[in-house]
């Protein structure tokens, strides 16, 4: 089998530990590992198969004999750096969103439209890991039945915003309980016991930017800029996984039967829907695991077309690290690398 040089851009963060795991667990066939971070970790020895790997300090000349480079440094770096990696003659594979809305560049769920890995000019984009849920559990029902409108809400974990967040969230746990004070750093508000509907920046509509997001993007992936989408997405004290209560208008009527047969044979759906015995998704138990699960699927009794339904995943495996192995799985396969 052929095997692959690969960097990862951002090693030493959350989405970047998380490459390395996720290319040790599914056996990506790796010839030598260069890992490249900021130079604030320039020297850290991190594990990879058994062996140390050192971290070096991302540059001009890193990318010299790299096949696949995974990207997870945040935005102003990948604009920096992928055209240089590009130049250099590696696919890049970025999960910041600096190049999601490019024409020239792809965005790719595998299990939606691997298909579109192949008109990349050098970079591959990595969709925001709340629309990646969503559209994996959305596309299956609407090859099936159009869909006309999407309503969602997220329920979004603080490692969405990094390793800052996640010790942001600890500290301020640690600090209320005390009776302190918890001053915010990485967010806007307090997040320790609390729920603040502001994820990145207000637009001029009204919306932030991470809701639009989901709505550029969902048209992107799915082909289907005719979907209206609107989002209103919320960060909670959860450490791991988002949750997102979607109400999805179709076509024509769709029983949830019907839906929960087409979730059952797509990929990277699991189903956990059993209201009598309290079986349904949450973020505890998928943060570490692979699937998109999908529950509470009931008619919206609101719409003779409507369905509601509730999907969760880890934002940081399906969300970011697993789906970017995935297109480099995709790539490889197909002869693409
Ligand atoms: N977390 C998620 O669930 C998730 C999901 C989807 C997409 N993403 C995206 O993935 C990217 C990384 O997220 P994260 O959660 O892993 O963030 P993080 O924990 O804050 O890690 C950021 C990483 O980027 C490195 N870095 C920062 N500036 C750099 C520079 N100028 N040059 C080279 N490396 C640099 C950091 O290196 P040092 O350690 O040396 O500072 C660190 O390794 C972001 O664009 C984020 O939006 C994240």
């Amino acid at each position: 089998m052929k095997a692959y040089n690969v960097a990862i851009l951002g090693a030493t963060g959350l989405v970047g530990q998380e490459f390395i795991k996720v290319l040790q667990q599914r056996r990506f066939p790796v010839k030598e590992l260069k890992l490249l971070a900021s130079g604030r970790s320039s020297g850290r020895k991190m594990a990879f198969n058994g062996r140390e790997v050192e971290v070096s300090e991302a540059g001009p000349t890193s990318f010299r004999g790299i096949d696949v480079a995974l990207f997870s440094s945040g935005a102003e770096a990948s604009l920096y750096l992928a055209p240089i990696a590009v130049k250099a003659g590696a696919v890049v594979i970025d999960n910041s969103s600096a190049w999601r809305m490019d024409s020239e560049v792809p965005l790719v769920v595998p299990e939606v439209n691997a298909d579109d890995c192949r008109l990349h000019r050098g970079i591959i984009a990595n969709p925001n890991c709340s629309t990646i849920q969503m559209v994996v559990a959305l596309n299956p029902l609407h090859r099936v039945n159009r869909i006309k409108r999407v309503i969602v809400d997220t329920y979004q974990s603080v490692s969405g915003a990094g390793q800052a967040a996640i010790e942001e969230l600890s500290a301020q746990t640690r600090l209320v309980q005390d009776g302190r004070n918890a001053i915010p750093h990485v967010f806007p508000h307090q997040i320790a016991f609390n729920l603040v509907p502001e994820i990145d920046v207000f637009l001029d509509n009204a919306y932030t930017k991470e809701e639009m997001k989901m709505v550029h993007e969902t048209h992107k992936i799915m082909h289907a800029p005719e979907i209206a989408v609107s989002a209103t997405c919320v960060r909670v004290p959860v450490f791991i996984s988002h949750s997102e209560a979607v109400h999805v208008e179709f076509e024509e009527p769709m029983s949830a039967e019907k839906a929960r047969e087409i979730l059952a044979e797509a990929p990277g759906v699991r189903i956990l829907d059993d209201p009598t015995v309290s079986l349904y998704p949450m973020a505890w138990e998928a943060a570490g695991t692979d699937d998109v699960f999908v529950g509470r699927v009931r008619q919206d009794h609101s719409h003779p077309n409507g369905l509601a339904m509730w999907i969760v995943a880890d934002n940081v495996r399906k969300g970011a690290a697993l789906n970017a192995v995935q297109i480099a799985e995709v790539m490889a396969a197909r002869g693409w690398l």
